[in-house]
C-alpha cells in the first residue's frame, strides 16, 4: 500500500516516544507572559528565551518537534546560527504557528473565528523554504450559557480543515488543534459533550476537504472541568473521559494525538498524560493512535519563573526545562510518579 509521502513526518512527531514543544506564542502573549514575570517586553528579550529553550541540553531526547511564531523562525543564536539549525542538530523537526489569531466572530457574541487563510498558500512556501515541515492552526472553543454554538463550530472546523489541506499540498504536516477552553464553570461533563462535538464536526470537514488523516496530527485539550467549576475530579476520572471522548470520534488512521495543555500546571497535566498512558496499556482494546504531549504553558511556566530574564538564571531555566519534558516523557509510558517534582516530600 502507497504511505502518504508526509506520513513519516507526522510519525517522526507523535509515534517515536517523544513530544511537541510549543513556543509559538504571538508577540502579544509572550509579552503578557514576561509581564507577569517581571521581565522586559522585547523583541531581544524573546528572542533570548527562545533561545535558551532551544539549547537545553538533552532536549532532542524528550522532543520531537519545536513549534515556532513568525518572529522566531527569522531570529538567530548570539553567534549568528539560524534557530531552525539549532534545532536541526538537536534532532527536533521545526514547525510554525499559521494562523493569524483567534477574532470575535460576527454575529457570535461570546465567540471567536480563527483567521489566517488569506495568503497562507504563499506564507507555507516560505516558512518551508526557512525549514518548517510542521504548521499548526488553533481554534477555540468557549462554553458559557447558550454556547458554543453550532455555527461557530462548524465556520472554525471548515477553516482548519482548509488550513491543513493547504499545509498537506505544501508538503507540511499540519497540527490540528481545536481547543475547548478550561475558562468558566463548566462541569467535566458538559467539556466532554463539548469536546466529542466540536471533534466530529472536525473530522467531518477535515473529510470534505480532502485531508490525509495519515498525515497529520491531532492537538485537543484534555476533557477537564472548567478552571471555576467546584468539582474537580480526580486523575483517574479525566483520564476515562478523555479517552472515551477520543474513542468514540477520532479516526484510527491519524497517527498520533498530542494534547495542549490550556492552562494545567505542569505535574497536573504530566499526571494526567500518564494516567491515560498507563491505562492504554492495560485496556483490552489498544488504541490506535500514540498519546502525547504539545504543551505550551505546561513545560515552559517553572522555566520562565526560574529564567527571569537574568543571564545568571540561564542553566537553571535550562534544567527547570528538562525537567518537565523528562516528566512528560516518563508519562508517555505510565511512568510518571508524583515523586519525580522537586516538591513531593
Ligand atoms: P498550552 O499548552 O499553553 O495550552 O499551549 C499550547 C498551544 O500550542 C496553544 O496554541
Amino acid at each position: 500500500m502507497m504511505q502518504h509521502p508526509l506520513a513519516a513526518t507526522a510519525n517522526t512527531l507523535v509515534a517515536g516516544g517523544r513530544g511537541l514543544l510549543a513556543m509559538d506564542e504571538s508577540n502579544g502573549t509572550c509579552n503578557k507572559r514576561f509581564a507577569a514575570a517581571g521581565i522586559a517586553q522585547t523583541m531581544e528579550m524573546r528572542r533570548a528565551w527562545r533561545e535558551l529553550l532551544i539549547t537545553t541540553p538533552g532536549l532532542g531526547a524528550c522532543i520531537s518537534g519545536a513549534i515556532l511564531y513568525d518572529e522566531t523562525i527569522h531570529q538567530a543564536d548570539d553567534h549568528g546560527t539560524p534557530f531552525v539549525d539549532l534545532l536541526t542538530q538537536a534532532g527536533i523537526l521545526a514547525g510554525i504557528k499559521v494562523d493569524s489569531g483567534a477574532k470575535p466572530m460576527a454575529a457570535h457574541p461570546g465567540e471567536t473565528i480563527t483567521e489566517g487563510l488569506d495568503g497562507l498558500r504563499e506564507r507555507l512556501q516560505d516558512y518551508s523554504r526557512l525549514g518548517a515541515v510542521f504548521a499548526k492552526w488553533r481554534a477555540v472553543t468557549a462554553l458559557d450559557k447558550g454556547l458554543p454554538t453550532t455555527g461557530c463550530i462548524e465556520a472554525n472546523a471548515h477553516a482548519l480543515a482548509r488550513y491543513a489541506a493547504l499545509c498537506q499540498e505544501a508538503g507540511l504536516v499540519p497540527i490540528v488543534e481545536p481547543e475547548v477552553l478550561m475558562a468558566g464553570p463548566h462541569t467535566l461533563e458538559q467539556c466532554r459533550a463539548a469536546t466529542e462535538k466540536v471533534l466530529h464536526i472536525v473530522f467531518e470537514q477535515l473529510y470534505r476537504q480532502g485531508v490525509a488523516l495519515e498525515a497529520m496530527v491531532l492537538k485537543p485539550n484534555m476533557v477537564l472541568p472548567g478552571l471555576a467549576c467546584p468539582q474537580q475530579p480526580p486523575v483517574e476520572d479525566i483520564a476515562e473521559a478523555t479517552l472515551q471522548t477520543l474513542r468514540r470520534v477520532v479516526p484510527a488512521a491519524v497517527p498520533g494525538i498530542a494534547f495542549l495543555s490550556g492552562g494545567q500546571s505542569g505535574p497536573l497535566a504530566s499526571a494526567r498524560l500518564n494516567r491515560m498512558n498507563a491505562l492504554a496499556r492495560t485496556c483490552a482494546n489498544p488504541l490506535p493512535w500514540t498519546l502525547t504531549f504539545s504543551f505550551a504553558r505546561a513545560i515552559q511556566m517553572p522555566a520562565l519563573t526560574v529564567w527571569h530574564g537574568e543571564p545568571s538564571r540561564r542553566t537553571a531555566a535550562q534544567s527547570a526545562l528538562h525537567h518537565r519534558a523528562r516528566c512528560n516523557l516518563a508519562a508517555l509510558h505510565g511512568e510518571y510518579t508524583h515523586s519525580m517534582e522537586p516538591d513531593h516530600a
